[in-house]
């Protein structure tokens, strides 16, 4: 495949039908909105789907689908619907003995009854822990935005994180800060041999956390107990493991690539080892050398006792920027390696989802011949436009926090992102804002595709709101930030109203 793409092949043409494209999108995002008792909660996951005679579920609201229109609806200052949906959400936590703290993966209102799914519906009936990892984020962007520390204080609030905190703090038998998931646990919610401690569970693990932590801080000092004390210090300690965790064992670049293949294997015994999951050599893939070049770097997607899994995951690689696991210059390194390998992760259609696909014998074991993970298809090597904005994200905010921090590269990804920005824009409008694109180039709309994807309208318009209206708003995605009191209040109770 040709290393570079010219301006005219990756469509990326400034369009003067900007304004245009902006302004329909943002009238399909508000067809996407529905409500739950009379009340804006958030959006279904597509307005329309091919097979509309089907009983899928995209007319359900995903808790990961809306993110990112969460997100932007705190960037409009509609709190009111942002508090709905966490609060809703809340009143869905499982109550079930075994699966006791879990937010649903997805909920629909239907003959005035709100129906959650925690898997028991789903196809396959596999159950997604992000949702409920992503809950506790989403709720601190809404405190640190809104300024609605009443929220945060609530003993509602309070009790559903730890709640929350329970499936998580708790002995198992491997004793380490990751969560062991089941296969299909996250957005790649069908069989693509992701199990043990994938990266995308591990970080918003992280993300998770930290969130907690804001939102116990933030806990009436006069009811805070012992007990609340005590799970602020166990937290911290699991955040600070789980971090060095994932740096030990995820982070490579070209300089571990060759410590790790020269390591001994087979080692017994307690003390300071340099290969505790036993990988042997011969699994470390021949296309990592060019991927990794010099100088780029990239969390990989999984570790388990001698089968690391080497494939590239977009999302849980830009989540760990944003949540702050990857330091300053590892970011730089990730950055690096993305645009090094542009032709693969960006191609026509900005981003693909994971990288390489599985192919021939390993698609049919590890996706159990799964047609709609064929080979650069969906999640097998599909391109996804919704994920485009976290990195976008992740740039900009690198940016800002690193002002002069190898300028040469940062204009390098702020060009890519612009070339990406446009690319989409020139598209996304013609194939009808569509789910995913497959192929190596990531040109042709995906097969099942639904159309109308709520994500990846909503994608687009978070894009062009952090490049074009206001790119300082990307500190809403900082963990570290305070909430804005007062502003963010008064601001909350006007749009209230309006949003009813
Ligand atoms: C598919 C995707 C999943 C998404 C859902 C709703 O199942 O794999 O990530 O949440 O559709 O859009």
């Amino acid at each position: 495949m040709a290393r570079q793409f010219s301006q005219q092949q990756l469509r990326v043409r400034p369009s003067s039908k900007e304004e245009a494209v902006v302004a329909a999108a943002r009238d399909q995002f508000e067809r996407t909105l529905v409500t739950v008792r009379g009340q804006l909660v958030g959006s279904v996951a597509a307005l329309e789907h091919p097979h509309k005679s089907d009983s899928a579920n995209y007319g359900e609201v995903f808790l990961r689908d809306n993110v990112p229109v969460m997100v932007y609806l705190l960037l409009q200052g509609r709190y009111s619907v942002v508090r709905h949906f966490l609060s809703t959400c809340l009143d869905l936590q499982s109550t079930a003995y075994q699966t006791r703290g879990i937010f649903p993966t997805s909920f629909v209102e239907e003959k005035g009854e709100v129906v959650a799914d925690y898997g028991q519906r789903s196809i396959g009936r596999i159950t997604s822990v992000d949702a409920s990892l992503w809950w506790p984020v989403l709720c601190w962007y809404y405190v640190q935005r809104s300024g609605d520390v009443e929220f945060a204080s609530s003993q509602k609030v309070q009790r559903g994180v730890q709640l929350l905190l329970d499936l998580v703090l708790h002995p198992s038998f491997e004793g380490t800060p990751v969560l062991f998931v089941p296969d299909c646990a996250f957005m790649i919610d069908r069989p693509m041999d992701v199990w043990g401690a994938p990266l995308e569970v591990e970080v918003l693990l992280y993300g998770c956390l930290r969130s907690c932590c804001k939102l116990m801080d933030l806990a009436q000092t006069n009811v805070r107990s012992r007990l609340l004390e005590q799970r602020l210090v166990v937290t911290r300690k699991w955040l600070h493991d789980l971090r060095l965790f994932l740096l030990k064992h995820y982070w490579v670049t070209s300089k571990t690539m060759q410590v790790l293949r020269r390591r001994p294997t087979e080692q017994y015994g307690d003390q300071q080892h340099q290969n505790e999951f036993n990988v042997q050599p011969q699994v470390i893939p021949p296309w990592l050398q060019d991927w990794l070049e010099n100088r780029g770097g990239y969390l990989i997607g999984n570790i388990r006792t001698g089968r690391p899994d080497f494939r590239f995951y977009s999302l849980g690689n830009t989540l760990a920027c944003l949540f702050g696991i990857l330091t300053s210059p590892q970011q730089r390194a990730l950055f690096r390696l993305v645009l090094h390998n542009r032709e693969h992760l960006m191609a026509q259609m900005p981003m693909r989802i994971c990288h390489p696909p599985m192919e021939l014998e390993e698609w049919s074991n590890k996706t159990g011949s799964d047609p709609k993970n064929w080979p650069w298809s969906y999640h097998n090597g599909g391109h996804w436009p919704s994920l485009l904005w976290y990195l976008g994200g992740a740039i900009l905010l690198h940016e800002q926090s690193n002002p002069s921090a190898d300028v040469l590269l940062t204009a390098q990804m702020r060009s890519m992102l612009e070339e990406c920005y446009w690319s989409q824009l020139n598209q996304l409008p013609r194939q009808q804002w569509a789910e995913y694109f497959d192929g190596p180039t990531g040109t042709w709309v995906g097969q099942q595709a639904r159309t109308y994807q709520t994500w990846t309208i909503v994608g687009f318009l978070l894009l062009h709101h952090l490049l074009r209206v206001n790119p300082s708003d990307v500190w809403l995605l900082d963990l570290d930030g305070q909430p804005q009191e007062h502003q963010g209040r008064k601001k909350a109770e006007a749009t209230a109203s309006a949003d009813q």
